[in-house]
């Protein structure tokens, strides 16, 4: 991609089509880095617009959309659909982001973000993405697409090239935040999208095992490719974490690079966030603990002050380690609370609850989803656990060490590259450990770290007020993420 290294960083037109974006509409981290990220790039001084499906859950009202296009046609197999496109903007301290939403009932109506044909929906949605563009007359310089969903987008714009001058300069970027979800589908699905498997040498050669898969479309037609921590990026290379793709991986190695997310470090800040009960800084830590103690109350724990409280925030699936939190954890000297909810299942929300009734004085299990109560439990815990089986990035440990929450993880992906292990023969007050890391996926490994950890809490409370400060003063903003993509993606 250093063909365009004249296209100044300043002039840059970005477009990122994806599933979810903050705050609008959001089911993982994704959601917050397609929301965060083009304020940063913006703030570089680029033009980077974000687009997602109208589904049916998204507040018109709250966010403000207005309707800019009605009745826009998108061939679909030779016949038409209509399409609407709302737009709304970013509110961002820096300059304008706005969102572009497309509508159409017959794929996006429902509240549901993800249900069984998502292939299809998304690549109806992917498509009219590309058709839409001339209608609004927006060129950009780049698609920077996210995940499977939109990853059919570089190949559409392959076969477009072809077609119509419009497209000719547009380079296609496309960003792995989980390659566990791949999009696997039938490949007579891509007539929703004008294509067959023999529009494209890379769809021909993946429809040989008799499907398509939407993951590996884009890693082999995106001009560039990054996953979203450098140690992902590594460990994708390996069977244990590469889902299958370590082939297609290891054939496109040279071209995937790993980069950090960033987080909204505006909207995740102790010292301003309007939903906690006690706004705190570096200075003034020793308030931190009433955000613990309206915590306890509201979710009706035991209030007490000097008991470690552990918070769990996160998408309740395969990947989080759930099943590493057992009886024995839980009989350690400290309070849970998990909140979450499980996509396609019931098994980790049903082992949470049932851990919640059994611990009723030190768990307590909220299945739900709720920015408000997060930001309070991010504020309210002492420790911030997050014992993922994998994770390309993980951002609830930055959030939660912004908060002064002492993250423990287990070593994988960006968990490994944010956090500093400590050590216990550290006997001074100079480190820069920043949290407990455990390696091997198992009961006995976390729980060995959480004793550690709440050794440290109990007996050395000065060594913990150091890991707190140590934590909150982490660089975790976009600003030099966007940077990179800036330099080693869009270049
Ligand atoms: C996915 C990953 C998570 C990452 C997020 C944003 O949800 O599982 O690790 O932080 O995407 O990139």
């Amino acid at each position: 991609m250093n063909s365009d290294k004249n296209i100044k960083h300043k002039q840059l037109k970005i477009l990122m089509p994806a599933s979810e974006v903050a705050p609008l509409v959001k089911v993982g981290g994704l959601a917050d880095v397609v929301g965060s990220l083009p304020k940063a790039l913006n703030k570089l001084g680029c033009d980077a617009r974000v687009i997602i499906p109208k589904y049916g859950c998204i507040d018109e009202k709250k966010y403000k959309l207005k309707k800019i296009f009605s009745n826009i046609k998108i061939c679909v197999n030779k016949k038409n659909v209509k399409i609407n496109l709302w737009q709304c903007n970013l509110p961002t301290q820096h300059a304008v982001s706005p969102i572009y939403l497309i509508e159409c009932n017959k794929y996006f109506g429902s509240k549901k973000v993800y249900f069984k044909n998502n292939a299809e929906r998304f690549l109806f949605f992917s498509s009219a993405v590309l058709q839409i563009l001339p209608i609004i007359k927006f060129q950009p310089d780049i698609i920077h697409c996210h995940d499977f969903h939109t990853a059919l987008i570089p190949g559409l714009l392959k076969t477009q090239k072809k077609l119509n001058t419009f497209y000719k300069n547009i380079k296609s970027v496309f960003t792995i935040h989980n390659l566990n979800y791949q999009g696997k589908s039938e490949i007579k699905i891509l007539s929703t999208g004008n294509l067959t498997e023999h529009s494209l040498k890379s769809l021909s050669q993946d429809a040989k095992d008799g499907d398509i898969n939407f993951m590996v479309q884009g890693i082999i037609n995106a001009d560039a490719v990054n996953t979203v921590s450098p140690t992902y990026a590594k460990e994708i290379t390996t069977p244990i974490y590469s889902a299958g793709l370590d082939k297609v991986i290891k054939q496109n190695k040279n071209k995937i690079i790993g980069i950090l997310n960033g987080i909204d470090i505006d909207f995740f800040n102790s010292t301003t966030d309007k939903f906690i009960k006690q706004k705190y800084s570096i200075e003034t830590l020793n308030k931190k603990v009433l955000n613990k103690l309206a915590l306890q109350k509201q979710l009706g724990l035991p209030q007490d002050k000097n008991i470690a409280l552990v918070g769990f925030i996160s998408r309740l699936a395969w990947q989080k380690g759930v099943e590493l939190i057992t009886d024995k954890l839980i009989n350690s000297k400290c309070q849970f609370v998990f909140l979450g909810t499980q996509i396609g299942g019931k098994q980790y929300e049903n082992q949470l609850k049932k851990l919640a009734k059994k611990y009723p004085d030190k768990v307590s299990a909220q299945i739900k989803f709720n920015t408000k109560l997060a930001q309070q439990i991010y504020a309210g815990s002492d420790i911030f656990l997050m014992p993922s089986r994998f994770e390309p990035c993980g951002l609830g440990q930055m959030i939660a060490m912004r908060y002064g929450t002492v993250p423990i993880v287990r070593k994988t992906g960006g968990l490994a590259d944010t956090i500093i292990n400590y050590q216990l023969s550290i006997i001074n007050y100079q480190f820069k450990s920043t949290g407990f890391i455990f390696k091997k996926f198992d009961e006995i490994s976390l729980h060995k770290a959480l004793q550690k950890a709440l050794k440290i809490y109990y007996q050395h409370p000065k060594i913990w007020r150091q890991l707190q400060i140590n934590c909150m003063k982490k660089d975790f903003s976009w600003n030099k993420s966007a940077k990179k993509y800036l330099d080693f993606l869009y270049c």
